[in-house]
């Protein structure tokens, strides 16, 4: 007999992408994604824009997913939605439609964690990438995070490293600000990058102990280092630009190789998994491939679809949970900061 497949619809809302994604098991029928061009003019995401055009979308994205994925939403199983951390109107939009909807159909809801989705994305069973063995290393890093978690099983997670100020791609989006790139400027920075001389300007990297992560003192490092730089040549951020973006990259990739490498010392463990959307940089993805060839590590990078804010990961997890009949009380509420 076969077994009978389990639907899933996800929905994710907790920052500036309204996503919804429809599972059968653990694959993909459908991952349809609405970003929000409105911040570009603000050089940062706007909260309370970011929750109204959440309104907007959430509807047509939530039935294009359906659609996509041919699915009637009476055969969906249960309904899986980010619980937090993220910003809190934003949050509200995509657990008031969750709740509603399950309500409406009388099945079951599942709350998400947001980074805990960025970590099990590497279980989404797709061609394109390969899936992990327990335990790993996940490296998670986005506009909100930097974090090493120790993952022992689905759900059994240890940070053992963080930031102590900024996250890495707020170091991106803030530094390409300060250069007069759009936002989000990682992908800008990313692509310049590839194009400049990395090994043209030093920044100096932070001293911190252990496993734990601070961009906040190269953000300063590279503001002064441009103010100086303009004194003398009004167009030196114009003139250098790719040098600029490749220098300042590799400091970067260069700070998160290292903090790697001494967790895989003091763990022991070589299977390395990064997710969040500073994973689709194309230099932290090249070091990753270079040390499984001088390090011997196992490299994990999500296919690029999965790394940024999308439903796909949230319904992941909702089928792991679903599995576990772990399930949301209706009362449960959005939370702007949320423990891993
Ligand atoms: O995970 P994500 O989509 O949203 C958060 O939860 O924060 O990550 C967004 C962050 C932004 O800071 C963006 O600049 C950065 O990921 N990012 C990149 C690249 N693509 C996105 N940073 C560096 N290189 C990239 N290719
Ligand atoms: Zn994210």
């Amino acid at each position: 007999m076969t077994k009978k497949s389990i639907y899933i619809l996800a929905i994710e809302s907790s920052c500036d992408d309204t996503s919804a994604a429809v599972f059968e098991n653990n694959k993909k029928l459908s991952n349809i994604i609405a970003t929000q061009s409105i911040h570009e003019a603000y050089g940062g995401v706007v909260p309370e824009l970011a929750s109204r055009a959440h309104q907007k979308n959430i509807v047509p994205v939530v039935d294009q997913a359906l659609k996509q994925a041919k699915i009637n939403r009476k055969d969906l199983n249960a309904i899986a939605y980010t619980k937090g951390p993220g910003l809190m109107g934003s949050l509200l939009v995509g657990s008031s439609f969750a709740k509603s909807m399950a309500l409406a159909l009388d099945i079951p809801l599942i709350e998400v964690h947001h980074m805990q989705a960025h970590i099990l994305a590497h279980f989404i069973d797709d061609e394109a990438q390969e899936i992990p063995k327990f335990p790993f290393l996940a490296l998670t890093i986005s506009g909100g995070h930097t974090q090493i978690v120790k993952v022992s099983d689905f759900f059994e997670m240890e940070i053992i490293g963080e930031t102590l100020d900024d996250a890495v791609g707020e170091a991106f989006d803030k530094c390409g600000k300060m250069m007069g790139l759009g936002y989000p400027a990682g992908p800008i920075i990313d692509k310049l990058a590839k194009q400049g001389n990395p090994e043209r300007f030093t920044f100096s990297k932070p001293k911190v102990k252990g496993l734990d992560f601070s961009f906040s003192g190269l953000k300063t490092a590279v503001l002064y280092f441009l103010q100086k730089q303009r004194k003398i040549n009004p167009n030196f951020v114009e003139d250098n630009q790719k040098d600029i973006c490749a220098s300042f990259q590799k400091t970067v990739v260069d700070i998160l190789m290292d903090k790697l490498k001494l967790a895989v010392k003091e763990t022991g463990i070589s299977r390395i998994a990064i997710g969040g959307g500073v994973s689709a940089n194309s230099g932290i993805r090249e070091a990753l491939k270079q040390a499984e060839n001088d390090r011997q590590w196992s490299c994990y990078i999500p296919k690029f679809e999965y790394c940024l804010d999308n439903a796909a990961m949230i319904a992941i997890v909702g089928y792991y949970k679903y599995l576990q009949n772990n399930f949301a009380n209706f009362s449960s509420t959005s939370k702007a900061r949320l423990k891993l």
